[in-house]
């Protein structure tokens, strides 16, 4: 059903899915864990955090600017031990800081450096220095911050002569979590309330850990307004949940393929990222939620999937940042549906680790799927049969595991190009799909 050679994995049609899966840690989560811990005043013990390259990357950063921060691997669980730096602040870093492939660690820590009184410079893979950075910089600048980017203040890497900030009122043009979490660490050691409107509301774990951490927070409908720190943050340990964006690829393996029951388990079911629950049921997915409960300010529960008849649906509107990084593997449940699936208002698709409106439907096309890119999503003509052949991930995590997900139900073999790139958010991942592909 499986082999790999090089960096290319490849794929066959099984006649059974089935077993329990065990998420990695949630990757928003984890960053937010780590960097708001490393400002606290005492030490954290963060379990479960992601195990992938991009919160590693998020380590490496702080620890360049003067956090300890110790961490278990596997065979244990993977646990981060961060001493805060407190009242001592955080150091200027000796050399240019790499946040390698992931806009969180750059755009997070690019709204802390630029209120912290030292110069940082931030880099980081090609993928990331093509990812638009004016977002970041523009409400930035507002605040009286001093940093400039490549490409006219474009692009990274970005230079930063951090100093002291001015809180102020935002309205923020796109849905984003990380640009709206940047502008509140800004706004942590600013002079002055900041006070921002989201016109869509995106993920709320910095919200969420900020208020158990002692910051005077408040959300309000789409509004949030924070108070710079009177006192330090006080540290939180937590066990981090497991990552909803990595269950999706699961969650839709089990809709689609004709015999299938997987259970994913201490799945996190934050509000504002389960869209592909919603988008799911109601394409007709038989999926139930279990055990639903609260962990470290965050709701978590155990998800049953089997195998379902899936109908196409339109999805677009204030359900797309709650499903962004989830519609790959979406586009995938979409070509096994019966009939058609319209998926608009997701333009921010193509400022992800790959144009991921072009990149999903020329590999889809690839395998037969009938799909057309529109500016701003695709048009899914879902029912045909899927026919393996070689696709590529294009370096893109999220576009290799949704392929693995349509090599499941393709005819004959789908050969992965670039398949290692799991290693950014989900690096068990292989191994975890081989033991839910059954044999018999
Ligand atoms: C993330 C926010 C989203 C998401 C990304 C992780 C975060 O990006 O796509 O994978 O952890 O804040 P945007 O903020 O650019 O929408």
């Amino acid at each position: 059903m499986f082999s790999a050679k090089d960096e290319a994995i490849t794929i066959r049609p099984c006649p059974r899915l089935e077993g329990e899966i065990i998420l990695p840690g949630d990757k928003s989560i984890s960053h937010r864990a780590i960097i708001l811990n490393s400002l606290a005043e005492g030490s954290a013990q963060i379990e479960n955090f992601a195990p992938g390259r991009d919160c590693l990357a998020t380590i490496r950063c702080l620890r360049a600017l003067g956090v300890s921060i110790d961490t278990k691997r596997p065979p244990d669980s993977n646990t981060a031990l961060i001493s805060g730096i407190g009242e001592d602040g955080l150091k200027e870093a000796a050399d240019v800081l790499n946040a390698g492939n992931s806009a969180t660690t750059m755009r997070l820590l690019g709204g802390l450096l630029a209120s912290q009184p030292f110069l940082s410079v931030i880099t980081g893979d090609v993928s990331l220095r093509n990812r638009p950075m004016g977002r970041l910089i523009e409400p930035l600048r507002l605040m009286g911050a001093q940093l400039w980017g490549r490409g006219r203040d474009s692009f990274a890497p970005l230079v930063i002569k951090g100093r002291k900030l001015e809180g102020i009122e935002y309205g923020l043009p796109v849905p984003s979590a990380q640009v709206k979490s940047a502008i509140l660490l800004a706004g942590l050691f600013a002079r002055g309330n900041t006070l921002l409107h989201q016109a869509i509301p995106s993920r709320d774990h910095t919200e969420r850990l900020l208020k158990q951490m002692g910051a005077r927070l408040k959300s309000q409908g789409n509004s949030v307004c924070l108070s710079p720190l009177s006192d330090p943050l006080v540290p939180v340990s937590l066990r981090v949940p497991g990552d909803i964006s990595s269950a999706a690829y699961f969650l839709v393996a089990g809709a689609i393929h004709s015999n299938a029951r997987i259970l994913v388990r201490d799945c996190g079911i934050n509000p504002t990222r389960t869209g592909i629950i919603d988008i799911l049921l109601a394409m007709g997915a038989r999926l139930k939620i279990h055990n639903e409960r609260l962990e470290a300010g965050e709701p978590l529960a155990d998800i049953v999937v089997e195998c379902s008849e899936l109908k196409g649906i339109e999805v677009g509107g204030d359900i797309i940042p709650r499903l962004i990084d989830e519609i790959p593997v979406l586009a995938v449940a979409a070509c096994v549906a019966k009939g058609k699936t319209v998926i608009r208002d997701a333009g921010e698709l193509r400022m992800k680790e790959s144009d991921r409106i072009a990149t999903v439907a020329s590999e889809l096309s690839r395998l037969g799927a009938r799909i057309e890119s529109l500016p701003d999503g695709m048009v899914i003509h879902g029912g045909g049969l899927l026919s393996g052949t070689e696709v590529d991930s294009h370096f893109d995590h999220r576009l290799a595991m949704g392929l693995a997900v349509a090599g499941l139900v393709a005819r004959g073999e789908t050969i992965i190009k670039h398949a290692q790139v799991t290693q950014i958010s989900y690096p068990a991942f292989w191994q975890t799909l081989r033991q839910v592909i059954q044999d018999s």
